[in-house]
Parts: C-alpha cells; sequence; structure tokens
C-alpha cells in the first residue's frame, strides 16, 4: 500500500521528528482527468519550514492531518487523460508520499535528462538553480567585475549562484558555509574565497575575503551575515534578499541586522524576490545551464537519503546543514 507523511503538529522552534507521522495512503480510483504517479524523488527545501507554521504566507500552510506536499519527480502509472501517458516522466507538487494523484494538468511533462538523473529536475535543472540564476542576473543585476557574496554558499541555492555569478562576468565571488568540508568543496567548484562562519567571526572572515569590499549580496541567511555584508558592500552596491535560514526556527527576532542605516548611506539596493514569479526565466536558465553543464562548466552536488520514512529526517538535517548541494529522498 503506497504510503504518505502527515503533518502531526507544528512545530514551535525546531522541528522534531514528532511533528510528522507515516501513513498508509490507500489507493483510489481514479477520475477523469487524473493521472496516478509513481514519485521517484522528493525535495526538502527549507521553505518547508514556514509552511508548518499556522500564518498566512506566499503559500499556504500545510494543515494538520494532511500530507505535506513540495516538489517531486515521477513516473505516470496509470491515466485517465489524453494529455499523459502510462511511462512518462513528470514534475509536480505532491512530494512526500509514493505514490501521487493529480489532474495531469497539475502534471508537468518533462523530457528525459540525458546522463543526469530525474532528480536534476528538482535541483540543478529545477527550482533552486532558476532561484539563482535570477536572483543573481535579474534581482542583483550583475555587472561584469563585480565582486559577489553568496551566503548558505554550499547548498542547493548558493552553490549555484556563486558559480552563475562567476560564469557570468563576476570578478570575485566569496561563499560562506557551516563546515570546513564545504569551505573546501566551494574552491574546488570555482568560488574564489569562503569561510565557515562557525570559525570565526562573519564580518572578520568577509574582510579578509573581500579587501576591496563587495558590490553584490547574494542573501540565503539573513541575521549576522547581512549584518557583516551591509558593513562590506561598497557604495551602489545590490542585495539579492533570498532567504533568511538563519531565523527559520528562532522563537526570538534576531539579534541582527542593527545596521539597516547604511543602506541609506551607500545608497544600497535590498531587493527581495520569491522565485513563483519569475518562472518565465526557465527556460533561458535552462539553455545557459545546460550549455554550462555539457561544457564541463559546473558543477552540482546532491545529497540523498533513501526511503520515504527517513524524509522527515532529511529535512531536519537540511535546516541543521547536513546537505551539500540539493538534499533529496529518494523514494
Ligand atoms: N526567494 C525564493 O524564492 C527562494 C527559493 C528557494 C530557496 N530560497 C531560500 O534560499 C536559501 C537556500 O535554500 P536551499 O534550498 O538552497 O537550501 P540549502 O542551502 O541547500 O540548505 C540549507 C542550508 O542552510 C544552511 N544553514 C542552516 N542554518 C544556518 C544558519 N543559522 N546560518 C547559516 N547557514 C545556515 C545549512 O548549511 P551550512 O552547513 O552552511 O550551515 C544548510 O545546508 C534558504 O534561505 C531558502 O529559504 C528562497
Amino acid at each position: 500500500m503506497p504510503r504518505q507523511i502527515v503533518l502531526a503538529s507544528r512545530p514551535s522552534g525546531w522541528p522534531t521528528e514528532d511533528n510528522f507521522l507515516l501513513t498508509e495512503a490507500g489507493r483510489p480510483d481514479l477520475t477523469d482527468g487524473q493521472v496516478r504517479v509513481r514519485n521517484l524523488f522528493m525535495s526538502v527545501d527549507p521553505y518547508m519550514r514556514g509552511r508548518m507554521n499556522d500564518v498566512k504566507s506566499y503559500v499556504p500552510p500545510f494543515r494538520l492531518g494532511e500530507p505535506l506536499e513540495g516538489g517531486a519527480i515521477g513516473t505516470v502509472i496509470e491515466s485517465r487523460s489524453p494529455d499523459l501517458a502510462e511511462g512518462d516522466l513528470v514534475l509536480h507538487t505532491l512530494g512526500w508520499r509514493d505514490e501521487a494523484v493529480l489532474p495531469a494538468r497539475q502534471a508537468q511533462k518533462v523530457a528525459a535528462t540525458g546522463g543526469l538523473s530525474p532528480s536534476a529536475y528538482l535541483g540543478v535543472l529545477g527550482m533552486p538553480t532558476l532561484t539563482a540564476y535570477v536572483g543573481v542576473l535579474d534581482i542583483a543585476q550583475l555587472k561584469p567585475g563585480d565582486a559577489v557574496f553568496v551566503s548558505g554558499a554550499a547548498g542547493a541555492v548558493g552553490s549555484m549562484a556563486g558559480q552563475i555569478a562567476k560564469l557570468k562576468g563576476a570578478g570575485r565571488v566569496i561563499g560562506s558555509a557551516g563546515t570546513d568540508e564545504k569551505v573546501r568543496w566551494l574552491r574546488e567548484i570555482g568560488f574564489d574565497a569562503a569561510f565557515n562562519y562557525r570559525a570565526g567571526s562573519v564580518l572578520d572572515q568577509l574582510r579578509e575575503a573581500a579587501p576591496g569590499g563587495i558590490d553584490v549580496y547574494f542573501d540565503n541567511v539573513g541575521a549576522d551575515h547581512l549584518d557583516a555584508a551591509l558593513v562590506m558592500l561598497n557604495n551602489h552596491g545590490r542585495v539579492a534578499m533570498c532567504g533568511a535560514i538563519a531565523q527559520y526556527n528562532a522563537t526570538e527576532p534576531p539579534a541582527g541586522p542593527s545596521n539597516l542605516g547604511l543602506v541609506v548611506s551607500k545608497r544600497l539596493t535590498l531587493r527581495g524576490f520569491i522565485i513563483v514569479d519569475h518562472w518565465h526565466r526557465l527556460p533561458d536558465m535552462i539553455a545557459d545551464v545546460g550549455a554550462w553543464l555539457r561544457e564541463g562548466k559546473l558543477t552540482h552536488a546532491e545529497t540523498i537519503v533513501d526511503g520515504l520514512d527517513h524524509a522527515p529526517g532529511a529535512f531536519i538535517d537540511l535546516l541543521r546543514g547536513a546537505n551539500t548541494g540539493k538534499m533529496l529522498v529518494r523514494l
């Protein structure tokens, strides 16, 4: 019998395994227009932490006692739609379950990824890379020669943001991450400098890595990282405000940034964005990223956890930093 993960309770602070429950899902008959999809991979993403809270946001909260949702890729195993056939590979938003039943129009048929795992559609050819691409090029308006700082740099979005900046002409790219091993990997994949934010003050380490200051900050972390970036930004610098993961499990407001006044004196641009408003850039991203992958210019990593029963653990580990590159669950 197919299984699913439901929201058992809402976390306060850090989520725990008790907030999730693995249940049998049943196998309902399809109605006209529906398909049944055997999920191959599901994504765990930081934004899901926000959906566990009962607050209004750009996506509705998960409902108590209901299965969780999120990006997934799978194979159609039964179809009552003329638009999709058995065997089609589809991308959709009903992850956290072995099998998904949904209207065919809510499943996007994708081509086999020549040489890449289907999981690529959840990572290097999917939402995280699109977020990096739009954040660097459209939101931060990267200019040739810019010095760029990326926080959360060894993650799905950050590792792509740094490499895309470099491939599009940044002068110097600096990344921060939470372990020495991740820092070494960032240097291997082309970051000019990288530091472990747990090894000392973010500001001191950023100052050393960017003696000429920074022109662009791609913010995945917020808090002390944004605070330090504001100090190191040059006049007319630009910040793509992508996320603030340092605060997602916090029960108290953050200590920083306390220096937002620098936005005025330095004439900075801080611009938030949500990737759902930018899907029209997907073909451009796929064209660029596809070519860079073929030419061996872009490195992507995945951290894969096996089994639906381990999905809650994978999600919690993502928030703790257990992943390098995209965190995924193989079903
Ligand atoms: N605006 C949008 O539309 C959009 C879309 C997708 C993602 N995002 C945001 O982009 C960011 C990255 O997402 P992702 O999917 O690529 O996840 P990810 O970076 O692959 O995974 C999360 C990483 O965050 C780091 N982290 C956790 N707590 C931290 C802390 N207190 N300080 C610094 N780093 C911490 C961990 O790495 P370390 O080992 O380095 O700590 C962890 O691996 C998140 O803020 C997410 O919400 C925004």
